[in-house]
């Protein structure tokens, strides 16, 4: 017999099933090791950041303190105007230099209304917008910035080849496109660790299996700095050129 939703009666208990497996992230693998993790879904990392936000800064936002400050410090030796992608709670936003114009944008709603509270009670007049958009779709036109950062990013938006071209698309040739994150290593410990987390990264939000390739494909970005960052180099910093636009005549 079925019920008013054309399932079979005295199942519905059992509907948990598939969003528990729609939670599994798809693994992809070699030789039996699991070496990347599939497309996260943009409801799937709103929905995790939805729960992340309460709890973000005092978490995940504490142990990744030392590269944002870190990154935050190369940028103020900088000018003009930064976009922060995945700007998240806002908890580097403070830091910048106040003669620097900073945007952040991020996908999360949840997470962007803690950095809009966070700029309007400390008054932050250098930063002149926060934005809910997507990473792999920005509205800005080409070349509109100077420095494009994107801090604890990578390893949690869906299409991370596209993000890459995206960020090289808005910042101006001359400029840089700086990361910081966290890529897996396939040995050790570490590695061990990453492998068992992987299934989870849909309810996690981010990637423990993230191999730094899937940030190196961008032609328009030359990797000029690549740093592992203090506690234990679990996080890297990577500075990419902008490179100038190769005109039609200049190809010829
Ligand atoms: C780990 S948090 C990092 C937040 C912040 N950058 C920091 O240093 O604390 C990742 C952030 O990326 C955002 N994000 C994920 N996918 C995105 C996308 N496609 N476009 C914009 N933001 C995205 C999430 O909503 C989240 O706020």
């Amino acid at each position: 017999m079925l019920n008013m939703n054309n399932e079979p009666q005295g199942r519905r208990k059992f509907n948990v099933r598939p969003n528990d497996s729609r939670r599994r992230a798809v693994l992809h693998k070699a030789d039996g090791k699991i070496v990347g993790i599939g497309r996260i879904e943009e409801d799937v990392v709103k929905s995790a950041y939805r729960r992340w936000a309460p709890v973000y800064d005092a978490t995940f936002g504490k142990v990744s303190t030392v590269g944002r400050k870190h990154v935050v410090e190369v940028i103020n030796q900088r000018r003009g105007r930064v976009l922060e992608v995945g700007v998240g709670t806002g908890l580097s936003l403070a830091d910048y230099k106040s003669d620097l114009e900073i945007v952040g944008i991020d996908l999360s709603p949840d997470m962007l209304e803690k950095a809009r509270e966070r700029v309007a009670n400390d008054r932050m007049t250098h930063v002149t917008g926060l934005h809910e958009m997507d990473a792999s779709a920005l509205s800005f036109p080409d070349a509109s910035f100077d420095t494009v950062v994107a801090m604890y990013v990578m390893t949690v938006v869906p299409d991370p080849e596209k993000v890459m071209r995206e960020l090289a698309r808005v910042t101006k040739p001359g400029g840089e496109v700086i990361l910081v994150n966290h890529f897996s290593q396939e040995e050790g410990v570490r590695g061990w660790v990453e492998r068992r987390m992987a299934p989870f990264a849909e309810i996690i939000g981010w990637r423990p299996v993230f191999d730094v390739s899937r940030v190196m494909g961008c032609t328009d970005l030359q990797m000029v700095q690549r740093q592992a960052l203090r506690p234990w180099g679990i996080f890297t910093m990577m500075r990419f050129h902008r490179q100038a636009a190769v005109t039609a005549d200049a190809a010829e």
